[in-house]
C-alpha cells in the first residue's frame, strides 16, 4: 500500500546506515511488541487496531448515528493529542472545506484549543440557534483549554434545552477512572467513551478520541480501523524490507549527519492537518533532553512561493519528507485556439500530470540544494489508505524516540507552561509560585 523511495539520499547519508542500526532496530521493535521499553506502559497503541474495544466501537458507531439525527452541529472541544487527529482525518477524508459543503452530517467545530476570546465568540455565532451536540475530550479531565470551553458550551445548551436536554447532547471521552472530567461526567449522567490507560492522547486518534467525530463526519471507521490492522500486520515483520524501519534509520542517520528539522510536504491542501497530527506525534514524542528533529510542515506548491527560497538556499538544516497520494478524479486542462497564455502544450493533459512533474522538479531541486528527500507515496486518499498511514507514522516515532534513546511516550515538558499559568492565574496551590513568577516579569 505505501511506497517509500528512499533513493534521494544518497551522499547525505553513509551506504550501509540501514545495516548499521539493524540491531537497534530489533530491539526497538521488541521493546515496542513486549511494551517494556521507556514508557512501555503507554504502547497499548501498537496493537489497538486488532484489541480494540469491540463493545465501545459499537457505542461510538451509535452514538455518532445519534449525534447525525439530533444536531446540525457538533462541537468538538479538546486540545492537541485530544483533537488534532480528528481534525486530520475529517479534513483529509471529507476535505477542509467541509463544513461549507452539502451534506446530510452535521456541520464540525473544534473548540477548546486556543484561548482566543474572539475566536470563541465568533463560534458562539456561527452555532447561532442551531440545535448542537458536545463530544468534549479530554484525558487528564482537568487541561484549561478545553475546561473553559466546555464550561461555555454546556451553560449554553443547559439555557436552551434544560438539564435532560443538554445531558442527552453531551459525550465525554476522559480516563476511565480518575479526572475532574470524569467525575463531572459520572454526576451529569453524560454518556461516556474511554481513553485507554496505556494510549497517549497524541496516540489515541483510533480511540474514541478521535473515532467519534470521525464517525459524525460519515466517515466508515471500520475501514480506517482496517487500514490500520494492515500496517500494524506489515510493520510487526521486522528487517530490512519494513518500510518503517528504512524510514526511521534514515530520519535517524539524517540527524546524526547534521540535519535539525524534518520538513513534511504535502501537495493536497486537506493534507494540511494531517501534518498539524504528524508535528505533534513526533514533536512531542522526541523532542527531549536536548534531542529530536523538529518536525515543520509546508503545503505544495503554495509553499514554494514562500518557503521555497529558505529551502533551497538557506541553513543547510533540513530534510524534507514528502507524502504524495494519487488523486481521485480527473482533470483535463482545456485547449485555447489563440494560446495567449502559451500554455497549450499542456492542452489535454491532467492537472496531475503538471503536479506530478512540479513535484519532481522540487525534488531534484531540493536534493541540488542539499535538501535530501524522502518520498512517501500512498494510492488513494481513503479511509484504508489514511489508516495506514496514521499507524505507518505511529510505529515509525516508537522506533525513531527509541534509536534516540529518549522515551517517546512522556511529554514532560508540556507541564512547565502549564504550572506557570496556573500560578499566575491564582490557581489555588501554587501561590508560592505565583509570587517567585510574578518578580521575574
Ligand atoms: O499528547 C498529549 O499528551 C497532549 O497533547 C495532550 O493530548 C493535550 O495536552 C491534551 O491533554 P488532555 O487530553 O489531558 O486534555
Amino acid at each position: 500500500m505505501l511506497k517509500l523511495d528512499l533513493s534521494k539520499l544518497k551522499g547525505f547519508v553513509p551506504e550501509d546506515y540501514l545495516n548499521a542500526r539493524e540491531n537497534a532496530l530489533t530491539k526497538a521493535a521488541d521493546m515496542l511488541a513486549n511494551h517494556n521499553g521507556p514508557g512501555g506502559d503507554f504502547t497499548g497503541w501498537v496493537t489497538l487496531p486488532r484489541d480494540y474495544d469491540q463493545e465501545e466501537f459499537a457505542r461510538i458507531q451509535a452514538a455518532a448515528k445519534k449525534i447525525q439525527q439530533q444536531s446540525q452541529v457538533l462541537l468538538v472541544i479538546g486540545i492537541g493529542g485530544s483533537y488534532l487527529g480528528a481534525r486530520a482525518v475529517i479534513d483529509m477524508l471529507c476535505s477542509p472545506n467541509y463544513n461549507l459543503k452539502k451534506k446530510n452530517t452535521p456541520d464540525i467545530y473544534f473548540a477548546g484549543n486556543g484561548l482566543s476570546t474572539d475566536a470563541l465568540l465568533e463560534l458562539i455565532d456561527l452555532v447561532g440557534d442551531r440545535d448542537f451536540s458536545i463530544n468534549i475530550i479530554s484525558k487528564s479531565g482537568t487541561t484549561t483549554e478545553p475546561a473553559v470551553a466546555f464550561r461555555i458550551f454546556k451553560d449554553l445548551l443547559e439555557k436552551k434545552y434544560g438539564k435532560e436536554g443538554a445531558r442527552e447532547r453531551i459525550y465525554a471521552t476522559t480516563d476511565k477512572a480518575r479526572g475532574a472530567l470524569k467525575g463531572l461526567a459520572d454526576a451529569e449522567g453524560y454518556e461516556e467513551f474511554a481513553v485507554p490507560d496505556e494510549v497517549g492522547g497524541r496516540y489515541s486518534v483510533l480511540t474514541a478520541v478521535g473515532l467519534l467525530p470521525i464517525a459524525v463526519a460519515g466517515v466508515d471507521i471500520c475501514e480506517l480501523m482496517g487500514g490500520a490492522r494492515q500496517a500494524m500486520e506489515q510493520l510487526s515483520v521486522g528487517g530490512a524490507e519494513n518500510p518503517a524501519w528504512q524510514y526511521a534509520a534514515a530520519r535517524h542517520a539524517l540527524y546524526q549527519a547534521g540535519k535539525k528539522v524534518e520538513l513534511l510536504a504535502g501537495y493536497e491542501p486537506a493534507f494540511r492537518f494531517f501534518a498539524e497530527w504528524w508535528k505533534q506525534l513526533f514533536g512531542e514524542s522526541e523532542g527531549k533532553d536536548g534531542k529530536g528533529l523538529f518536525p515543520a510542515s509546508v503545503e505544495f506548491t503554495a509553499d514554494l512561493h514562500s518557503m521555497g527560497q529558505y529551502i533551497q538556499q538557506g541553513e543547510r538544516l533540513m530534510f524534507e519528507t514528502v507524502v504524495k497520494f494519487a488523486p481521485k478524479g480527473e482533470f483535463l486542462i482545456p485547449n485555447d485556439p489563440d494560446n495567449v497564455d502559451g500554455l497549450n502544450f499542456l492542452s489535454g493533459k491532467p492537472l496531475a500530470f503538471v503536479a506530478e512533474q512540479a513535484m519532481r522538479g522540487t525534488i531534484l531541486a531540493h536534493v541540488d540544494g542539499g535538501v535530501p528527500n524522502v518520498l512517501v507515496e500512498m494510492p488513494a486518499i481513503s479511509a484504508q489508505c489514511v489508516g495506514y498511514l496514521i499507524y505507518f507514522f505511529e510505529y515509525v516515532c516508537g522506533l525513531s524516540g527509541y534509536l534516540l534513546e529518549v522515551n517517546p511516550f512522556d511529554q514532560p515538558g508540556v507541564e512547565a507552561y502549564k504550572k506557570n499559568m496556573f500560578a499566575l492565574l491564582g490557581k489555588p496551590g501554587y501561590e508560592d509560585m505565583k509570587a517567585e513568577l510574578e518578580a521575574k516579569l
